[in-house]
């Protein structure tokens, strides 16, 4: 058999932080037995080898979310950043890996609060209001759960203002959707951009004072709080393209060869968003230019190929080949998979541009699944108990949707 890649399993704690939320879940065994590094001695490139582990094909996005976590993590900087990238290339992978990083680091634990809220959640839209309360609450839990059971009124504070926060979906909030003024999005950019300049905000809550648990009010000062918004910004691409492609813009889109996964070289002209994005353009997609403001940097994130799809598809921790290896294995079988089977997967999910790593999904799904039901009843497996996905079941399934 030709070049198949056997799959090591790589265990995260990314899993365990989604399932689990028990108060001292936080505590890893390193963080009681390791030698603490100095915090400024975790330099950019540390967490960047980190957060690579979890998030493919981004690596400029990374670059800037290191420094800002180093930022954060040492000078008590503001480090905000704003993430922009089309659906599925990993915005909210990118926040679920910050989670992860700052489990797995020791040092990182005073910096554990870190928060993924969705940008709508924040705002009540019945009476037109910012509610950062909710976001206070969602981080008090994060804090809650590293502090463990009877955190006092310090404790708690000191965990909440070190929090990342991360608003998903900061898009949906635009103050102009569908060529019509969306109030609400003004309102939630007004309130974040408030919090993200440093406000005071009381929080009411419960902690232990003298042993006893006590009602309290804290005063949140949110100044040092690292805030990471991402969203897909989708007809920001189409309003962009548009004024690039106008005649007499003076821009050009950029080709670029690319070699199939059967051997073939095609010349394709990509628009890509990160040649053209400029402040203006971010303005007239409704966002609030002070808001834009508070952010120390605006990241693009790339458009997956198919060579990082095939990384994605192979790799990465909750890939569908990942999870159905874990399934098979249940009944005691090995899933593998050939190289070129695995790049002609990623070729075909490179097709949709528009769901990025989601296309591997459904792809990969429609070629295992028939699979899964009864796998010793279809002669694919050998002797060994391993299943095969090789180029030639992809090609057939392939031929058959199409
Ligand atoms: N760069 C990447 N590295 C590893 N996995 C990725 C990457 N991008 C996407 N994925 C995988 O694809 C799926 C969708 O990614 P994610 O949720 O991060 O997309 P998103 O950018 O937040 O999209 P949306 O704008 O639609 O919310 C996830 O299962 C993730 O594992
Ligand atoms: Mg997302």
């Amino acid at each position: 058999m030709v070049g198949f890649t056997r799959q090591t399993e790589r265990t995260s704690s990314l899993e365990m932080i989604e399932t689990e939320t028990r108060p001292e879940e936080n505590v890893t065994p390193s963080d009681k037995t390791a030698e603490l590094r100095p915090l400024t001695e975790i330099r950019p490139p540390v967490i960047f080898e980190e957060l690579r582990q979890g998030v493919l094909g981004q690596d400029k996005a990374l670059r800037f979310v290191s420094v800002a976590v180093y930022k954060h993590t040492t000078g008590r900087v503001a480090a905000n950043l704003l993430l922009i990238g089309s659906s599925g290339t990993g915005k909210t992978t990118i926040m679920n890996n910050l989670q992860r990083l700052y489990h797995d680091i020791p040092e990182y634990r005073p910096f554990r609060a870190v928060t993924i809220i969705n940008a709508n959640l924040l705002v009540d839209s019945d009476r037109m209001e910012f509610r950062p309360d909710r976001l206070l609450t969602a981080v008090e839990q994060r804090a809650r759960a590293i502090l463990g059971r009877k955190p006092t009124p310090e404790d708690l504070k000191q965990a909440i203002e070190r929090a990342t926060i991360c608003v998903d979906e900061i898009d949906k909030m635009s103050a102009v959707v569908a060529g019509k003024p969306n109030a609400i999005g003004v309102v939630l950019q007004q309130g974040l951009l408030t919090l993200m300049e440093g406000e005071e905000v009381s929080h009411r809550t419960h902690a232990w004072v003298d042993g006893v648990e006590k009602e309290i009010t804290l005063d949140i000062d949110t100044a040092h709080m690292m805030f990471i918004c991402g969203g897909a910004f989708e007809g920001i691409y189409d309003q962009v393209y548009n004024r690039v492609t106008k005649p007499g813009s003076g821009e050009r889109i950029r080709s670029r060869t690319v070699h199939t996964a059967e051997g073939q070289v095609r010349i394709e002209m990509r628009f890509s968003l990160a040649d053209f994005l400029q402040g203006q353009d971010l303005f007239e997609f409704g966002m609030v230019p002070q808001f834009c403001g508070r952010f120390d940097q605006t990241v693009l994130l790339n458009d997956l190929d198919a060579k990082v799809l095939k990384e994605i598809l192979l790799h990465s921790y909750d890939s569908p080949f990942v999870r159905s290896r874990r399934f098979f294995r249940v009944m005691g079988i090995d899933l593998e998979i050939e190289d070129l089977a695995a790049a002609l997967i990623a070729e075909r999910a490179g097709r949709e541009t528009r769901t990025g790593a989601r296309s591997l999904r459904p792809i990969f799904a429609d070629i295992v699944n028939p699979f899964e039901f009864d796998p010793e009843g279809q002669d694919v497996l050998t002797e060994d108990r391993r299943l095969v996905v090789t180029a030639d079941m992809v090609r057939a399934r392939f031929q058959r949707a199409n």
